[in-house]
């Protein structure tokens, strides 16, 4: 590429002033073109600056946060081992009631001589049986073993019959189960007879 030509300086005084004046202001301007560039370049690094700041911030965050989960386990809350059932108006005699086989495990049957109340654990591997009302029978989805309305055992894996809880009358009239007393079945023996004061007898 040729070299620019070389700018003529002029010999005459006035022309020569004028000359350096403009020469001077070129300088200037080019001078403040360069500045605003450097400007803009460093405030594009600032940003980018900025913007990693903040990512390791969240980062550091997260991983406190981590920290302090990782210092508190998880409790499990389990469910109280009373519950109030409700009055004993509120039963239909011959039904089992499921109001509270999902929070408490546990159906409430209410017969002529009174309630009892199943443990809802399958006595083969622990699955949740179903109440299947037009059959009469409890039924458990995993293996098909099948329990009378008493919580016998009749068809299928289970070895026993279903466990009950203690059942009560409380100071205001409702009935509670307690879950710490369980009423364990052994083998082959109907459980109204083999545990017979798992049965709250009312009139
Ligand atoms: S767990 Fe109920 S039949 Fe196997």
């Amino acid at each position: 590429m040729a070299a620019a030509p070389k700018p003529q300086v002029p010999t005459d005084p006035v022309e020569l002033k004028k000359w350096r004046e403009n020469e001077q202001a070129r300088e200037r301007a080019k001078r403040e073109r360069e500045k605003a560039e450097i400007g803009s370049l460093w405030s594009r690094r600032d940003f980018l600056g900025k913007l990693g700041w903040a990512g390791f911030g969240a980062f550091s965050l997260v991983a406190l946060l981590a920290a302090v989960r990782s210092a508190f386990p998880r409790v499990l809350f389990l469910p109280p081992s009373k519950f109030k059932a409700g009055y004993p108006s509120d039963y239909v005699i011959g039904e089992v009631s499921e109001k509270y086989k999902q929070d408490y495990r546990t159906w409430i049957v209410r017969t002529k001589a009174g309630f009892y109340a199943i443990f809802a654990k399958c006595t083969h591997l622990g699955c949740t049986p179903r109440w299947l009302k037009a059959e009469q029978k409890f039924k458990c989805p995993c293996h098909g073993s099948g329990y009378y309305i008493s919580g016998l055992n009749f068809e299928g894996p289970a070895p026993r019959p279903m466990d009950r809880f203690k059942i009560y009358i409380g100071d205001d009239g409702q009935l509670v189960v307690d879950k710490s007393v369980l009423y364990e079945m052994a083998p082959g023996i109907d459980p109204n007879v083999q545990h017979p004061e798992s049965i709250l007898k009312v009139a």
